[in-house]
């Protein structure tokens, strides 16, 4: 199957950032430039605004997520969020695995995995985040790392429950950095991913699953990084919280996705 049977989907990534006033004001403002859009458009923002801006959102074509949850359906966990209360809320999706909490929070794989069997669980669709840092990249252990994250990450999770999963590969080093890894590099690694993918389901599920770019992904390098065969969309942090930037992503990804139609 090629690459044009796979949605594009261009994700926000809101991280800290936004009150609620600033985020509506953002939203409404996001809906009419993106109403005849073919990409998907989604955003992952603050927990505090998920509710509020789900009566905006209504008849638009915006997916609403969530940037992280707890692994557990509920208990004594002081400050942490369930799946169900993102969903009650209206989350759609959730990150997980994001380098800042692996990095910051410590999160591991095995938590990571159990978060993603929760948010199956919990009908939300599991974004999961994976990428190397730059001394593992230097190291020459970017493939081992890949496989690492993605056989951990969805370890023993039945192939059907899988082809609703988006994964965002993310390196490290890219993130936040004005680095973005150039369009070869993350082609490779995006098909290694595919590949690792298949042989942890079944080819033709890995061909269905978006795997997304993310990292100092901006309106200059959207388009190219767009443009190569299994690069489905962009997981953008940064440039997402700017209204005009995000939209012009969203704009170049339409003609992309229309170029890569085409060639199917
Ligand atoms: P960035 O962040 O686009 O600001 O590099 C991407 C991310 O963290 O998801």
């Amino acid at each position: 199957m090629g690459q044009g049977h796979r949605p594009q989907v261009i994700t926000g990534n809101w991280k800290m950032y936004k009150t609620l006033e600033e985020a509506l004001t953002f939203v409404k403002e996001l809906i009419p430039k993106i109403k005849d859009s073919v990409s998907k458009v989604y955003i992952a923002v603050p927990f505090t605004v998920i509710q509020p801006l789900v009566k905006e959102i209504e008849g638009s074509k915006l997916v609403l997520g969530a940037q992280n949850m707890n692994d557990a359906s509920e208990g004594a966990f002081t400050g942490e969020i369930a799946g169900k209360m993102l969903k009650d809320a209206g989350a759609q999706f959730v990150l997980l695995g994001h380098s800042e909490r692996r990095r910051i929070f410590k999160e591991d794989n095995a938590f990571i995995n159990r978060k993603v069997k929760r948010a199956i669980q919990d009908k939300l669709q599991p974004v999961l985040c994976i990428g190397e840092t730059k001394e593992e990249r230097e190291a020459k252990q970017t493939e081992e790392i890949i496989r690492k994250q993605l056989s951990e990450g969805l370890a023993g999770i039945e192939s059907h429950d899988l082809n609703n999963l988006i994964i965002a590969y993310e390196p490290v080093w890219a993130i936040g950095s004005n680095e973005s890894a150039t369009a070869e590099v993350a082609q490779e690694a995006h098909r290694f991913c595919r590949q690792v993918l298949a042989e942890i389901t079944s080819q033709e599920i890995a061909d269905q699953i978006v795997i997304q770019y993310g990292g100092s992904v901006n309106a200059s390098n959207a388009e190219e990084l767009l443009s190569q065969p299994d690069i489905d969309g962009l997981l953008i942090g940064g440039a997402s919280l700017s209204l005009e930037t995000f939209v012009q992503i969203i704009h170049d990804s339409e003609s992309v996705l229309n170029r890569k139609v085409e060639t199917i």
